[in-house]
């Protein structure tokens, strides 16, 4: 990928990553709202979005966006119950949903309790299929997907080495993850890939490295899953601070 095809900025710091995210999902939101009348997108998983959430919560972001016609989605989820305090979704629920008032109907969390990894990727399938009108072979374009990527250069659920990197039909996967020792549910490289925009956050030197391969590196999906969204079809904006940038060229 020539960083050229994708857009990238180095911010200060982690605050000044999730200031400019804010900005990107209430410019993105307004713009989706006024063209489409809703605005769909993905939430990614991990630390790095407390930062955006709370900020988005503020008295800065809250009032500035049209959070009734949002439909929030996960790019992936821990294989956890919806309280327990590592799942995705109630990071988000705690720092964003609760504090602005979004409506329970318009969030659609991964199932995780009462049923099987397999049988949660089918029903988020299945969900997906329906919010977006589309057909059963067709694939959803999530108006925003927020990625973060790993030190091992993950992103969503989509780790080295799992066959859920080639995943080309399925919309979702259950991927057992030795790493993490647990199953994981992800949406599938093409979902990732027809987003209208992905916008990735990575902050910390620890990522320095693996930013340099994923940004600069030969090509090589199995070892940097993020480099899948060198085929993404839509607009890829990476928003990085100095510490994890150190390593990129120009
Ligand atoms: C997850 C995420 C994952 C995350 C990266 C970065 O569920 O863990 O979706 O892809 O975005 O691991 O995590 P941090 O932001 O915590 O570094």
């Amino acid at each position: 990928m020539t960083v050229a095809q994708h857009h990238l900025q180095v911010k200060d710091n982690s605050d000044a990553v999730a200031r400019a995210a804010a900005d990107m999902f209430t410019r993105l939101a307004q713009e989706a709202v006024e063209e489409r009348g809703r605005f769909t997108v993905a939430l990614s998983g991990g630390s790095t979005p407390r930062l955006l959430y709370r900020l988005l919560a503020s008295d800065a972001y809250r009032d500035r966006v049209p959070w009734d016609r949002i439909v929030f989605f996960f790019g992936d989820e821990r294989w956890v119950p919806p309280t327990d305090d590592s799942s995705n979704y109630k990071l988000a629920n705690d720092e964003l949903f609760a504090k602005v008032g979004v409506d329970p109907a318009n969030v659609f969390p991964v199932p995780t309790v009462g049923i099987s990894p397999g049988e949660a990727a089918d029903q988020y399938e299945q969900t997906l299929v329906e919010v977006f009108g589309i057909g059963q072979m067709e694939m959803p374009s999530f108006d925003l997907i927020f990625l973060g990527m790993g030190d091992d250069g993950h992103t969503a659920s989509l780790f080295p080495g799992t066959d859920a990197c080639h995943e080309r039909e399925r919309l979702v996967v259950a991927q057992w993850v030795d790493k993490v020792n647990m199953y994981r549910i992800t949406l599938s490289p093409p979902v990732l890939q027809n987003a209208r925009n992905v916008v990735f956050m990575v902050t910390g030197a620890d990522k320095a490295e693996t930013l340099k391969e994923v940004v600069h590196g030969p090509l090589n999906i199995d070892m940097y899953p993020s480099q899948l969204l060198r085929e993404a079809k839509g607009e890829v904006t990476w928003l990085v601070d100095k510490a994890a940038a150190k390593l990129l060229e120009g």
